[in-house]
């Protein structure tokens, strides 16, 4: 469906930029002091998460233009060309249906009038059969041994996702079972995590949607290298030691691994929204296939959600939309993803290429340059850590940067008092943050009068609070959809393609073209700007080209 104004020519937006100039300065303890319920009534319970919204700077209004904003874009048809396996990803020609990878069995969704739920299905109990052969030490190594280590090859999707659940569902991961994974190119972060492990106990996944990514087919070969020396140079060993994870078995079978061992997905699932295809495998293998299911129920819970409840109660929509009311109308660059919970610390990282890459766009769907602001900033660390690192500059610095935080009723090994000292910091910060500290009340404490200044907090900076009782597989994977469809919503209010990513191609191509040149034994030809052609002449010379 085709908006028929440039967004901002909308009515919607209009009306939100001049609403913007009535509210924008408003500072929060006015909104709440007007409102002693807003605490209460901000606030939005979905897929086992709870959202405390109440922390924004917004009033009812901003919400109900926010939602018309929404509206005018045509969000919900889009919603509803998504779930239906419509080709939205127009630059790519794509169907976009991550959400049909958590589809329950029976439910029917068509790609080119085909239903993929059966597929989806089938793969889901190949891996299911896979990984209680290998966690039940039935798989057996090249010697015989049993696996005793997993080392998932890949990168950006093919890594991220994997890495992030790992690491958030390490509790309820078969401890037997060491995991490590690989991305880089960098020759030391596969030296690194194979330099303690024993070839004939090592199972590598390799991990690519497209199977010729450099990075990751590099990686492999010298893991396959490695693995031969280990093992006495039989080629027969990559089948006992190596699994795929792709969509392309041609490549996967030109490698060397068999493609009995291989595990695909479609090209209707970006490497970005890829954790619960069988780019998951990884994850299935440390949590068993009975957690992976109950991610994938987190999922699909959140996707029924956002599918169906209206826009002014809909979690993903609201905080999607929060996000464009920050980026556009206060000009803010950044969003900090701010989880109070050690297992969820590589989620701001994961977050970064879900967000970024699928926002960082400044074309419209239909190839003119967009007329506002696009994606932000995505950012953070796990608390309490930031707080002694650059919570500094949030609290007093003279950027906005709204936070998302995000935070566990309940720790899953509770140790004397941690959880509630972490929880208090949560709590404490987005109270500071949000009502600061007025010049009077720091003259009232007696401060002296030329460091007064220097102690006043502003306050007025917003946040979400989201809250689960517990981080189980479920609500991780309600919380990834849920920024998913955040990031969704966004998108479809710029009427941006969040699905492709050609901004990761050009230095691609550049790379591929300087490789030969740091290799080749004669100088290069000249062909590229003084400075490039001047760092490859030194780089040659530094290596004793
Ligand atoms: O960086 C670009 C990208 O295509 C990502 O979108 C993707 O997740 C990553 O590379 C890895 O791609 P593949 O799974 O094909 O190796």
């Amino acid at each position: 469906m085709k908006p028929a104004l440039p967004l901002t020519r909308r009515e919607s937006w209009r009306a939100l930029a001049a609403h913007h100039k009535k509210v924008g300065k408003l500072h929060l303890r006015e909104l709440f002091a007007q409102d002693p319920g807003r605490g209460e009534r901000m606030s939005l319970e979905a897929a086992g998460l709870f959202l405390d919204y109440s922390k924004n700077r917004a009033t009812d209004e901003t919400f109900a233009l926010l939602v018309r904003l929404a509206e005018e874009a045509g969000l919900r048809g889009r919603i509803d060309a998504m779930f239906s396996g419509e080709k939205i990803n127009s630059t790519e020609g794509r169907a976009v249906l991550h959400a049909a990878l958590r589809a329950p069995q029976g439910a029917v969704i068509k790609v080119d009038g085909q239903d993929v739920v059966p597929e989806v299905h089938a793969v889901l109990e190949r891996m299911a059969a896979f990984c209680a052969a290998v966690r039940g030490g039935g798989w057996k190594g090249h010697t015989g041994r049993p696996v005793k280590n997993i080392v998932n090859i890949g990168i950006g999707g093919s890594d991220l996702g994997p890495v992030m659940a790992y690491e958030a569902l390490r509790h309820y991961s078969e401890r037997s079972l060491r995991f490590r994974f690989v991305s880089n190119v960098d020759g030391i972060d596969f030296a690194e995590a194979v330099h303690d492990l024993d070839p004939a106990e090592t199972l590598f996944i390799v991990s690519s949607k497209t199977f010729t990514t450099l990075e990751t087919m590099t990686n492999a070969e010298t893991a396959r290298d490695w693995l031969l020396r280990g093992l006495g140079g039989d080629r027969a060993a990559v089948a006992r030691h190596f699994a795929a994870v792709s969509t392309n078995a041609a490549k996967v079978s030109a490698f060397g691994i068999d493609t009995a061992n291989m595990f695909g997905f479609w090209d209707w699932v970006g490497g970005r929204y890829s954790m619960d295809s069988a780019i998951g495998l990884s994850t299935m293998l440390a949590i068993g296939p009975e957690n992976f299911r109950a991610m994938l129920a987190g999922f699909r819970r959140m996707d029924e959600h956002f599918r169906t409840a209206p826009f002014d109660r809909n979690m993903p929509v609201l905080m999607g939309l929060l996000a464009v009311w920050y980026g556009d109308f206060f000009e803010a660059q950044t969003l900090a993803v701010l989880p109070y919970e050690q297992y969820l610390k590589r989620f701001p990282a994961y977050l970064q290429q879900l967000t970024m890459e699928s926002l960082g766009k400044s074309v419209t769907l239909a190839g003119k340059p967009v007329a506002c602001d696009t994606g932000a900033v995505y950012w953070g660390e796990p608390g309490t850590n930031g707080q002694h690192s650059f919570y500094q500059l949030i609290h007093q610095g003279t950027r906005l940067i709204p936070c998302d935080f995000i935070a566990f009723g309940r720790a899953l090994t509770p140790l004397g008092r941690h959880h509630d000292l972490l929880l208090a910091n949560m709590l404490a910060q987005a109270e500071a943050l949000a009502f600061g500290k007025t010049l009077a009340e720091v003259k009232a404490e007696g401060t002296p009068e030329g460091l007064a200044p220097h102690r006043v907090f502003a306050g007025n900076r917003p946040s979400n609070t989201i809250l689960a009782e517990r981080l189980t597989p479920e609500t991780l994977g309600a919380l990834v959809a849920l920024y998913e469809h955040s990031v969704f919503t966004q998108g479809a209010v710029w009427d941006i393609n969040p699905f492709d990513q050609w901004g990761v191609e050009l230095g691609k191509a550049l790379a591929a073209r300087i490789i030969p040149e740091l290799e080749s034994a004669s100088a290069p030809a000249p062909g590229h700007d003084s400075s490039t052609a001047s760092l490859i002449r030194r780089c040659r010379h530094m290596k004793g080209a």
